[in-house]
C-alpha cells in the first residue's frame, strides 16, 4: 500500500491568511498542518509517500519535509498544474502507484484515529470512511439503508439523505487510474473523488466504514481553529493521537 497527501488548490476559503502561504503549510497548534496526514499515514505503517503540491509553493513544500527522512518515511513529489479535482490524484499519481494499492489523504484532514487494521486488512476495491456530522452539506454525504449498506454518496447535496459525511481517506485497489481517467468533470469543473467512489459503489466493490475518533476538515476558519484548540488540548493533557505518532522521529 503507498501513500498519496493531496496538497495542492487554492484554498480560497481560507483567504487572506492563504494569499502567501498555502493551507496545508499554515499553524494547526504547533505544527504546519500537513504534518497530521503525514502522521496518519505514516502512523498506519505506509512509509512511501507522494505529496502532489501547487506549482506555486512546490519550493516551501520541499524545504519543509525534505527526503521524508527525519519522518522515517520516503517522500516525492509531484506538481498538480491545475486543481482538476480530488481524483486527479490519481492520474498525476499514476507512476508512483505503479501496480500497488493506494491510500489517500486530503492535505487538509486531521485525524485522531489509527488506522493501522485497516489498511493491513484492504485487500481490494475500494473503503472510505464516515463521521456523524451536523453540517454534512459542506461534504460528501453517504446514505445508509436500515442495515448499514451504503445506498448512494452525494457531493455537498443541499439536502443531504443522511448525517454522514465522507471524510478525506481512501484506500483503492490499482483499477482507482484507470477509473479516475475515465470520469467526466462535474458541473463545477472538476473531477470529484463522490464519482470515483460511485464507480466502486455501483460494482459492488465500496466499503464504507465509520470513524469513530476526531476528524476535522480545517478548510475553514471555524475548522482551523477548532483544529488548533483540539490538538493544544491534547499536547498539554500529554494525551497521545492514536495514530502512531511515537513511532516518528523528533528533530
Ligand atoms: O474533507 C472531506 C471532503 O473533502 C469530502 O467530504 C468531499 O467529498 C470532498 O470532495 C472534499 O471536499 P472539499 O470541498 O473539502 O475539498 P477541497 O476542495 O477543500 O480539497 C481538499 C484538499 O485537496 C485540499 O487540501 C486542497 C486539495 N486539492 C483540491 C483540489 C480540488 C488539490 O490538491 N487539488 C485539487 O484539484
Amino acid at each position: 500500500m503507498k501513500g498519496i497527501i493531496l496538497a495542492g488548490g487554492r484554498a480560497t476559503r481560507l483567504r487572506p491568511l492563504t494569499k502567501v502561504i498555502t493551507k496545508q503549510l499554515l499553524p494547526v497548534y504547533n505544527k504546519p498542518m500537513i504534518y497530521y496526514p503525514i502522521e496518519t499515514l505514516i502512523g498506519a505503517g505506509i512509509k512511501e509517500i507522494l505529496i502532489i503540491v501547487a506549482p506555486e509553493h512546490a519550493g516551501n513544500f520541499m524545504n519543509m519535509l525534505g527526503s521524508g527522512r527525519d519522518f522515517d518515511a520516503k517522500f516525492s513529489y509531484e506538481i498538480q498544474d491545475e486543481p482538476r479535482g480530488l481524483a486527479d490524484a490519481f492520474i498525476v499519481g499514476e507512476n508512483f502507484i505503479g501496480k500497488d494499492n493506494v491510500t489517500l489523504v486530503l492535505g487538509d484532514n486531521i485525524f485522531d484515529h489509527d488506522f493501522t487494521e485497516h489498511i493491513k486488512s484492504f485487500k481490494k476495491g475500494a473503503a472510505v470512511f464516515a463521521k456523524e456530522v451536523h453540517d454534512p452539506e459542506r461534504f460528501g454525504v453517504v446514505e445508509f439503508d436500515k442495515n448499514g449498506k451504503a445506498l448512494s454518496i452525494e457531493e455537498k447535496p443541499a439536502k443531504p439523505k443522511s448525517n454522514y459525511a465522507v471524510v478525506g481517506i481512501y484506500s483503492y485497489d490499482n483499477k482507482v487510474i484507470e477509473y479516475a481517467k475515465s470520469l467526466k468533470p462535474s458541473a463545477r469543473g472538476e473531477i470529484e473523488i463522490t464519482d470515483l467512489n460511485n464507480v466502486y459503489l455501483k460494482k459492488g466493490e465500496l466499503q464504507v466504514n465509520i470513524v469513530d475518533g476526531i476528524w476535522e476538515d480545517a478548510g475553514t476558519f471555524d475548522s482551523l481553529l477548532r483544529a488548533g484548540n483540539i490538538m493544544a488540548e491534547k499536547a498539554k493533557t500529554n494525551v497521545p493521537r492514536h495514530s502512531g505518532l511515537s513511532r516518528i522521529k523528533k528533530k
